[in-house]
């Protein structure tokens, strides 16, 4: 099977300066979702019609498996599939998908290609209580399809008609080329339609049939910023619903944002506006607090994510507690019952078995051994305004409160740490280290006060 994937339209009422197939669904092009579903059918060419910001269009999508047509004008849907036809393979049948219409799934797909076979023309039709907009089903007395109007082209009687043409379509592909060269652009908006291809079909002895979505939802496609915001949360409100159907407890299903795939183990929880993006797992028995933000992400089982904590890349092993307000950055991994707190950011490093940074550091670029015991405040200066450095701290090492560690820099098994040091050499194991400073306390000290005005 061939698919085409019609993109060249504007999509003036976006009022965007982007090309409409290229807004975001779920952190996802619209395009993309259309490509993505296109290429579970396995087609054997699939080409996508790019019109309108053509040149990002191909940048944003572009792929070995994707060829593009390019429809200079904007002439009509029926123009466009032209523009493909040089690259489609004449031996089977042509699947003609809409690049703003994003939420439609295979198995809907499916129905209408093994309805239409290798010989049929088929359409997708869905009835709906509002058809104003579309184009219509018109059926003869024995309910066989007789050809699709367009609103601005249909009768009274016709516009009475609540089975709309979705705009899906599968055809044969040997016979295309003349239908599509015999079409007219005498109509009210002087476009070569390709619902006029079906009277073609019927013309040539071609049976015609149609296929239903399963949902309504699936056929609904983005003309504007309300339409985007409307799919966008059918496509959450679906993936919420999975969730839940896998055993998930949500804190309410109307208030988490997947932007892109989130796998959950057995008797995981999340609380509220929590959104995922990239690839994130969650192992058994996680608990997600609310408003966290995780991206890219392997949460081990039984882990505990506090409120307001951002993860942007990284892992965690079994048990660990991350936040509240804890921020791990790419390279970050965390073995089993590591604990990061509030405002501690680590990046590129890792901490070993059971340590702990309960508050307010910088952990970067760093090796960080088993039970070590991060005090507040404790800095790893990693950068020295050209390069990065390692900070390696050996197992059971206790870091003082507002420690600097000046990278390169690595601290030997059982160290200790005074609170306020700044360790710049090398520490041999089971050392103290401290810098040597005074406190000086003078008595009878008088504070300024502020003079009267
Ligand atoms: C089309 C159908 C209508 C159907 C509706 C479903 C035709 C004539 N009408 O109407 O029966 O009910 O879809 O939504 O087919 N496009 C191009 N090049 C063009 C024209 C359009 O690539 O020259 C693309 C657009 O970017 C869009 C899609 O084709 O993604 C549909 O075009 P649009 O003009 O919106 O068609 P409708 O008038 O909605
Ligand atoms: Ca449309």
């Amino acid at each position: 099977m061939n698919i085409v994937i019609l993109a060249a339209g504007m999509g003036k009422r976006m009022r965007s300066a982007l090309p409409k197939v290229l807004h975001s669904l779920a952190g996802k092009p619209l395009l993309a979702h259309v490509i993505d579903t296109a290429r579970t059918l396995s087609p054997t060419r699939l080409v996508v019609v790019v019109g309108h910001g053509a040149d990002k269009v191909r940048e944003a999508v572009g792929a070995p498996d994707v060829q593009f047509a390019l429809q200079d004008r904007q002439l009509g849907t029926g123009h466009a599939v032209q523009q493909a036809l040089p690259l489609l393979d004449p031996s089977v049948p042509t699947l003609v998908l809409y690049g703003d219409v994003p939420l439609t799934r295979a198995s809907t797909l499916k129905r209408l290609i093994d309805a239409a076979g290798a010989e049929r023309y088929g359409v997708l039709t869905v009835s709906v209580s509002d058809p104003a907009g579309y184009g219509r089903i018109v059926r003869d007395a024995a309910g066989k399809v007789k050809k699709i109007v367009e609103q601005k082209d249909a009768s009274e009687e016709e516009r009475r008609i609540a089975e709309i043409n979705t705009g899906i379509v599968i055809t044969p592909t040997r016979t295309l080329e003349t239908w599509l060269a015999s079409l007219k652009n005498n109509n009210a908006q002087g476009e070569f339609y390709l619902t006029d291809v079906v009277e073609r079909a019927i013309d040539a002895g071609v049976e015609v049939v149609t296929a239903q979505p399963d949902a309504e939802w699936e056929t609904l496609g983005v003309n504007s910023k309300i339409q985007l915001a409307e799919l966008e949360r059918i496509h959450q409100r679906n993936v919420a619903h999975a969730l839940l159907d896998a055993g998930v407890t949500l804190m309410d299903p109307a208030r988490i944002d997947v932007r892109g795939t989130l796998e959950c183990g057995a008797d995981v929880s999340i609380d509220v506006n929590c959104v995922f993006e990239g690839r994130v797992t969650l192992a058994d028995n996680v608990t997600i607090g609310p408003n966290c933000v995780i991206r890219d992400a392997v949460i081990g089982a039984g882990t505990r994510v506090d409120a307001y904590t951002h993860i942007e890349g990284g892992t965690t092993g079994a048990n660990v507690v991350l936040g509240p307000y804890a921020r791990l950055r790419p390279g970050a991994k965390l073995a089993d019952e590591a604990h990061v707190g509030n405002f501690v950011e680590v990046k590129n490093a890792v901490l070993g078995h059971g340590s702990k940074a309960n508050h307010l550091s910088y952990i970067g670029d760093s090796d960080i051994g088993a039970r070590v015991n991060i005090g507040a405040g404790t800095i790893t200066c990693n950068y020295d305004g050209a390069n990065k450095h390692r900070t390696v701290i050996e197992d059971d090492v206790f870091v003082g409160s507002d420690t600097q560690l000046v990278a390169p820099v690595r601290v030997g098994r059982g160290v200790t740490i005074a609170a306020g040091t700044t360790v710049w050499k090398d520490v041999g194991v089971d050392e103290l280290v401290l810098n040597e400073k005074t406190q000086v306390s003078k008595t009878g000290y008088k504070r300024p006060v502020k003079k009267k005005s």
